[in-house]
């Protein structure tokens, strides 16, 4: 190939992949705090900006982070978020972050963030954690990275695989995530697949997981606990 075809399709490639973007956009100004729009019947991708003249301090402010979650439910575990929707001034800055506890051997169950990269940092406790690959990336077919997390440990969870952490001390766990999204969002896997409103037809269920109907039949009928 002429180098000159060949930068040509880099630079087409450049282009497209910052226009297929993942992640959040950047902003346009200094800031959008987010007005609190419960009452809207208008919306846009995102969150509409307040007047700025009436922007103060407390549009970036947010306390209790210092308050674990309540773990006492099926999983062991709460997520407690700071995004968007509870500190506008996150609005078009494409950040967030949340505290997970743990209480011992509960779990932050598989799921995923479909608009964010997690990394996460452990302040107490030991957790067990991993990721998996997308379907076959050549012969790495749904590869699984897993780590054992001790305190001061950092693990990066890419944007949009299925991953979890696992207390295994006898203790409780706490970790800190940080996500490049004002507002990553969750997709808890047993949630969406079993748990969803109406639930998904049970022969397409079977079928998809190669088990007998009456397997699919008790997994619908589970309580699926949301943590976050
Ligand atoms: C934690 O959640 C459980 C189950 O919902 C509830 O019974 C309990 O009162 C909660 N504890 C606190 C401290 O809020
Ligand atoms: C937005 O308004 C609703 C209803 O008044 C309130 O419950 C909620 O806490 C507000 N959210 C924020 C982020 O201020």
């Amino acid at each position: 190939m002429a180098l000159k075809s060949f930068v040509l399709i880099i630079a087409i490639l450049s282009v497209v992949t910052s226009i297929s973007h993942a992640s959040d956009p950047s902003p346009l100004q200094d800031f959008c705090v987010a007005v609190n729009d419960s009452m809207t019947t208008v919306f846009v991708n995102g969150k509409v900006c307040k007047d700025p003249k009436i922007v103060t301090a407390d549009d970036f402010f947010k306390s209790g982070l210092n308050v674990a979650g309540n773990t006492s439910n099926n999983v062991g575990s709460a997520v407690t978020a700071v995004n968007v929707n509870n500190l506008p001034g996150l609005n078009t800055l494409g950040i967030s972050l949340a505290r997970i506890d743990y209480a011992p051997y509960g779990v932050n169950p598989p799921h995923t963030h479909p608009r964010g990269t997690e990394v996460l940092t452990v302040l107490e406790g030991t957790l067990y954690v991993g990721f998996v690959l997308s379907n076959p990336g050549a012969n790495m077919k749904n590869k699984l990275f897993t780590k054992i997390l001790h305190p001061g440990d950092v693990f990066v969870f890419p944007i949009g695989l299925i991953h979890f952490q696992f207390n295994v001390g006898k203790t409780k766990a706490v970790a800190f995530a940080g996500f490049n999204s004002q507002n990553q969002g969750v997709i808890t896997i047993a949630n969406a697949v079993f748990g969803s409103d109406p639930p998904i037809n049970d022969d397409i269920l079977a079928k998809a997981f190669q088990v007998d109907k009456k397997v699919v039949d008790y997994l619908q009928s589970q309580f699926w606990w949301d943590n976050n």
